[in-house]
């Protein structure tokens, strides 16, 4: 794990908390932020003794404000494809085999967005504030904004953002699908950390599935679809955890879950 402090870590039971931090700028996603976090993450799949991963912002004005746009400076074309190298923190985020929330604070802006986009859930503060600002500054998204995007809040919406770079606050994301949940600030850590804990609960080896089906969705045709959600429902006869929780139902008592 990389010395530094850019990236904080936390666990409360089986969930554990990511937070960036560089409150300065506004948890700006610098080379460093998005190593850090792309290692931790790394770390953290393999760790039995977390279910779920929770992501957000240090300080109360930012979840994360993108890309860190001094780096920007100068760069050529090739510094930015190195810079870009796999595995990238959307995509790690994105194919994670447990579920991860984001517990957005405050600015949700472009690379912000997109992180926030590639999580499985989002849970925003009132006070947040979303957009996808690379316009006003001669570029495009490039974490998945353009892709990603259009996939939760749809086509128009993702035009909408995209090309006019303006921001938007958290009631109308929650209009438009960009969060599933919105609560007054202060209550913003208390409400993801009990959804998380209600998550990290289930079966950890359920959870992977039932993500990976869902993530499908977005890949395949209606009836391919359908086939792979069958043959997964069906891989989940083999699992020991499956014939618990038949057998705590039945039982009337709670699912003792092992991850088999
Ligand atoms: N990259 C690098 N630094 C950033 C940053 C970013 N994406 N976003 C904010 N910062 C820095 C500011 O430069 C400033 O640093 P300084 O104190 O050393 O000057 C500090 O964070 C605080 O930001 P500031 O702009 O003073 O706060 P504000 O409340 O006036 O404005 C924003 C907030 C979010 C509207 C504004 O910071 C902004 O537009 N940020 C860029 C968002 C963006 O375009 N993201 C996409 C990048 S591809």
């Amino acid at each position: 794990m990389p010395e530094t402090d850019t990236v904080l870590e936390e666990r409360h039971g089986r969930v554990a908390v990511l937070t960036v931090n560089r409150p300065d700028k506004l948890n700006a996603l610098s080379q460093q932020v998005r190593d850090e976090m792309v290692a931790r993450l790394a770390a953290l799949e393999h760790d039995d003794d977390v279910g779920v991963v929770v992501i957000t912002g240090a300080g109360e004005k930012s979840f994360v404000a993108g890309a860190d746009i001094s780096e920007f400076d100068g760069r050529t074309p090739l510094d930015q494809r190195h810079a870009m190298r796999s595995p990238r923190i959307f995509d790690v985020m994105s194919g994670f085999p447990k579920p991860v929330i984001a517990m957005i604070n405050g600015f949700c802006l472009g690379g912000g967005c997109e992180m926030a986009a590639s999580c499985d859930l989002r849970v925003a503060s009132d006070k947040a504030r979303f957009g996808q600002p690379e316009i006003k500054l001669g570029l495009i998204p490039g974490g998945g904004g353009t892709q990603r995007l259009p996939r939760l809040i749809g086509h128009g919406q993702t035009m909408r953002l995209v090309l006019t770079g303006e921001m938007i606050g958290a009631d109308e994301a929650l209009r438009i699908g960009l969060v599933e949940t919105v609560v007054p600030h202060e209550e913003l850590r208390a409400t993801t950390l009990e959804l998380a804990a209600r998550i990290a609960a289930m079966s950890p080896l359920t959870l992977r599935i039932a993500k990976e089906a869902v993530n499908a969705s977005r890949e395949l045709p209606l009836e391919a679809g359908l086939r792979y959600e069958r043959d997964l429902f069906c891989l989940c006869f083999s699992s020991e955890d499956m014939a618990e929780g038949v057998r705590a139902f039945l039982d009337k008592r709670p699912a003792d879950w092992k991850g088999r």
